[in-house]
């Protein structure tokens, strides 16, 4: 990242230079580029062709650039920002500058993959996406060239829980359930059907094994000597 803030300081600085003349103000390689340079480019979106990149989600872009012209470059940067469609001078978001320092020589060609994320807080419409390479020649001349300058669709990203389905789904089964509940309560008032009571659970009765003996138990027991005695007393 310091490497990068070094570089991007440093074509401002080259910037700042070539335009000092002209203006006494902060420059900054978006809004005031470098002059084109001889490389042609072509780019691919592998992940998003249809131009349509999540807010959020990480958008890979993998630029082709062949050097038709007679000395070397060194691409040394890649940026981008994403802009109004109505007025391009707004800068609603400045992606990350991505470094790079590949030499390219005279009819060579070499393509490099550059990455940004749309911020997450964008709301989901038009946009125009600017992407420029930036590069040296041999004498430390900057010169750039736009390879992505397009209105592309902004739009939400997918979640990984739709929670606003599931509450949705949640409230169409209650309504539901409201629904059961009211027509089943409205169909017992008119007496069509008997509401089911619950039956209360007794507790199981014990099987009687006949009537018990209760004389046995006593029988020689000084209890029955007693009774015996008692009984022939009042026979008596
Ligand atoms: C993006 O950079 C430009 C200069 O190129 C600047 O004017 C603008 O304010 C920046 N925008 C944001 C959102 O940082
Ligand atoms: C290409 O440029 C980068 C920075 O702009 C530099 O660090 C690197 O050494 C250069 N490569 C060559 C081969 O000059
Ligand atoms: C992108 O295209 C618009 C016009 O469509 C132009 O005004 C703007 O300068 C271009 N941006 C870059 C970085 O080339």
């Amino acid at each position: 990242m310091g490497r990068m803030s070094m570089l991007g300081l440093a074509l401002v600085a080259a910037l700042a230079c070539t335009v000092s003349t002209q203006e006494e103000q902060a420059q900054h390689p978006l809004t005031n580029m470098p002059p084109s340079g001889s490389v042609q480019t072509a780019f691919i979106l592998p992940s998003f062709p249809d131009k349509k990149f999540p807010a959020g989600g990480l958008v890979d872009v993998v630029v082709g650039l062949h050097n038709e012209g007679s000395e070397a470059y060194n691409v040394s940067l890649i940026a981008g920002s994403l802009n109004s469609p109505a007025d391009f001078s707004l800068h609603v978001q400045n992606f990350s500058m991505a470094a790079y320092g590949e030499v390219i020589g005279p009819g060579e060609e070499a393509s490099l993959t550059y990455k940004f994320v749309p911020d997450a807080r964008l709301s989901p419409r038009d946009f125009v996406v600017a992407l420029t390479s930036f590069y040296t020649d041999s004498k430390g001349q900057w010169y750039s060239t736009t390879f992505f300058n397009q209105t592309v669709d902004i739009v939400e990203q997918k979640k990984l829980v739709d929670w606003e389905l599931i509450m949705l789904v949640g409230l169409f089964a209650f309504i539901l359930l409201a629904l059961a509940y009211w027509a089943y309560t409205t169909v017992v008032g008119w007496g069509w059907v008997k509401p089911q009571k619950k039956r209360a659970k007794r507790a199981p009765v014990p099987k009687q094994q006949g009537p018990v003996d209760l004389d046995e138990w006593v029988k020689g027991h000084p209890y029955d000597q007693y009774m015996r005695k008692r009984n022939t007393a009042i026979k008596k």
